[in-house]
C-alpha cells in the first residue's frame, strides 16, 4: 500500500509566490468530471460566473446568483485535489457595502469549500477587497474588462487604450495594495498588462490580454470548442467538441432510425430462459 500523503491542494499564497516564476495554468470548470480534467494540470480552477452564458444559455453573466454559483462550485469542488478552487461572486452580491461583501463571500467558501473568491473592479472595490482580505477571505481581483458592467462599458471592447491605460495601471496597483493574492487583466492591451505585471507585486493572469502575465486563464468551453455561438478572438479552440458531439449525435440518430442501434454487444441476453434453467 502506499505510503505518500494524499497532494494537498494550492493555496491563494501558493499562487501569489508565482510571482515572477512558471506561468500559472488557470481554466474555469462548472461540473465535477470537467474540474476533474482541468485538475490534472491547472494551478487554479475557477468557478467562473461565466457559467451563466455557458452551461445556462444566459445572454450575459448579469443574471447569475449566488445559488447557481454555489451549485457548481460544490459540482467542481468535488472533482479537485490539487489546483486552487476559486469561486465568482455574482453580481449584486459585493457592491453594495463590505459588510455584504463578507456574508456573501463567507457565504461561498462556507458551501463550497473554495480557497478564494473573485470580484470584478479595480479602485472603486478596494476598500471591499481589503475588508474581506482582513477577516480571512484571500480575493483574486478582475479589472480591465469586467463582464459584470457591461451594460455601463457599452459592450465587451478592449479596455484601457490610449488615455484610459492610466486609470486601469491605477486600478492594478489599488487591488494589489488593498490585499488581492492575484488579479484577472481582461481584454487589455498587451504593452498595458506587460507594464502592470512589472509593477505590481502580485500574479497577473491574463485573458485576451499579453503572454508576459504571470498566468493564462480561459473559459474551458471556449477552448474545447463546447461554446461555440461567439469565439472571442483571443480564444484559442484546442478542440473542437461542439463538431464531435453533434456528428455523435448525428451517427446516432441515424442507426437508431436504421435498427442498427443497439447492437448484439450492446444488449443483454437471458442464457437460462433459453436453456430453460433456473437461475
Ligand atoms: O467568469 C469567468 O469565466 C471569468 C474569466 C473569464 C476570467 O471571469
Amino acid at each position: 500500500m502506499s505510503q505518500s500523503a494524499p497532494p494537498k491542494a494550492l493555496t491563494a499564497t501558493d499562487i501569489r509566490a508565482r510571482k515572477g516564476t512558471t506561468p500559472l495554468v488557470c481554466l474555469t470548470a462548472y461540473t465535477t468530471p470537467v474540474a476533474k480534467i482541468a485538475d490534472g494540470e491547472c494551478d487554479l480552477v475557477l468557478v467562473g460566473d461565466s457559467v451563466g452564458m455557458v452551461l445556462h444559455g444566459l445572454p450575459s453573466t448579469l443574471a447569475v446568483t449566488m445559488e447557481m454559483m454555489i451549485l457548481h462550485g460544490q459540482a467542481v469542488a468535488r472533482g479537485l485535489s490539487k489546483a486552487l478552487m476559486v469561486v465568482d461572486m455574482p453580481f449584486a452580491s459585493y457592491e453594495e457595502s463590505p459588510a455584504q461583501a463578507l456574508r456573501n463571500a463567507a457565504r461561498l467558501m462556507a458551501e463550497t469549500g473554495c480557497g478564494a473568491v473573485k470580484l470584478e473592479g479595480g479602485c472603486h472595490m478596494a476598500e471591499t477587497i481589503r475588508f474581506l482580505v482582513q477577516r480571512g477571505i484571500p480575493v483574486m481581483a478582475h479589472i480591465g474588462l469586467t463582464p459584470q458592467s457591461v451594460n455601463a462599458l457599452g459592450g465587451y471592447h478592449v479596455q484601457g487604450k490610449g488615455e484610459d491605460a492610466a486609470q486601469i495601471l491605477k486600478d492594478a496597483k489599488a487591488v494589489s495594495d488593498a490585499g488581492a493574492f492575484s488579479v484577472v487583466l481582461e481584454k487589455v492591451p498587451a504593452a498595458l498588462a506587460d507594464e502592470i505585471t512589472a509593477q505590481i507585486p502580485i500574479p497577473t493572469v491574463g485573458i485576451g490580454a499579453s503572454a508576459g502575465c504571470d498566468g493564462q486563464i480561459l473559459v474551458i468551453d471556449d477552448m474545447l470548442g463546447l461554446f461555440d455561438q461567439f469565439k472571442p478572438n483571443f480564444v484559442k479552440r484546442y478542440a473542437h467538441l461542439a463538431q464531435d458531439a453533434t456528428r455523435a449525435v448525428s451517427a446516432y440518430a441515424t442507426e437508431v432510425r436504421a435498427r442498427d442501434f443497439p447492437a448484439a454487444e450492446h444488449i443483454f441476453t437471458d442464457k437460462t430462459a433459453i436453456k430453460g434453467e433456473k437461475s
